[in-house]
């Protein structure tokens, strides 16, 4: 059985729509609480799991960058207890990270053994919670990815459409540059190198579409990819200041796990297409 903790979230329900019914176990935040190391035992007992998939965050910068330490839990304990669960009990952890725990300094893609620098409390918190799952022990995977858009929950695609929706002209930072990455590819390549995880495996993996672009082209693209004819209007960072310091650069350097997994990845606008006729879909329904 495939865990998938987080299962409501942005990235848990595209996991949940593209495994088997059969296989999945999708429990919310109340049935299974990663804090809680009661909590965890009481869900899995009499469950034979053999994958967690690992969705549950507290992912809103601008918040955790006042309160971090109300974070904590679930950035490092949480996912320190599924990964010591998952090595007790002979399961593999998906867990996820960001680009975020890189400075920006850079201008060439960064590589998962490149130094980190995070520049927020958000990122902070995820790099310890990369180092708490790897120092477990097990059969741990550490997926950074970065700048998610879906069909499902809260993310930037859907905030630019309502946004342009209301609005002759939306202002957006072309200065920060980055990885877009569409959460159903992501949760697609995850389940599929899933069979190919060696035991024993620990290691840090990137993984985003393919592609680099600045939020005001995501968000133009996704304009003009609904239709609408809103002005969309690139602005500097210092225009939308805002509490939690983001990278000017992080575009993630996806090599490793194209040649350990042989995986294609397609680029970030086919990924936008999709998402965004899925979001009309889901309409529909
Ligand atoms: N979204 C992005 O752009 C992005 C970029 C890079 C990396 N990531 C990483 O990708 C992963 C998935 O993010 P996401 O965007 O899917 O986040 P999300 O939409 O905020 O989903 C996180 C889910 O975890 C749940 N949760 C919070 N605390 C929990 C706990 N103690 N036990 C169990 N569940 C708990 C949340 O429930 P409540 O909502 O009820 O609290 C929510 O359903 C995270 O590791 C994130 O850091 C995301």
């Amino acid at each position: 059985m495939i865990l998938i903790t987080g299962a409501k979230g942005l990235l848990g329900q595209e996991f949940v729509h593209r495994i088997p019914a059969t296989e999945v176990l999708s429990p919310s935040k109340e049935e299974l609480d990663i804090t809680s190391w009661h909590s965890l035992q009481n869900y899995v007992r009499g469950k034979k799991i053999d994958f967690i998939i690992n969705c549950a965050a507290d992912r809103y910068a601008e918040i955790i960058q006042e309160h971090p330490g109300q974070s904590r839990a679930v950035s490092i304990d949480g996912p320190r207890n599924l990964a010591e669960f998952a090595r007790d009990n002979g399961a593999a952890l998906i867990h996820f990270s960001t680009d975020y725990v890189f400075d920006g300094k850079s201008n060439i893609p960064y590589k998962e053994q490149d130094p980190t620098g995070p520049l927020s409390a958000y990122a902070q918190l995820k790099r310890l919670g990369e180092e708490a799952v790897l120092k477990a022990g097990g059969t741990v995977l550490v997926i950074r990815t970065a700048w998610l858009f879906s069909a499902y929950g809260k993310d930037f695609v859907k905030t630019i459409r309502s946004l342009a929706q209301k609005n002759k002209e939306i202002r957006v930072v072309f200065d920060q540059v980055g990885s877009p990455c569409y959460a159903g590819d992501l949760a697609r390549w995850v389940v599929g190198i899933l069979p190919q995880i060696k035991s024993g495996t620990r290691e840090i993996y990137h993984l985003t579409n393919e592609g680099v672009c600045s939020w005001y082209d995501l968000a133009y693209l996704t304009v003009k990819g609904f239709g609408l004819a809103t002005q969309v209007v690139p602005i500097h960072t210092h225009e939308y200041p805002q509490k939690a310091i983001r990278p000017h650069y992080s575009v993630l350097d996806k090599s490793k796990i194209k040649r350990d997994f042989n995986l294609q990845l397609r680029h970030y606008s086919e990924g936008l297409n999709e998402c965004i006729q899925q979001i009309l879909r889901n309409e529909m329904e």
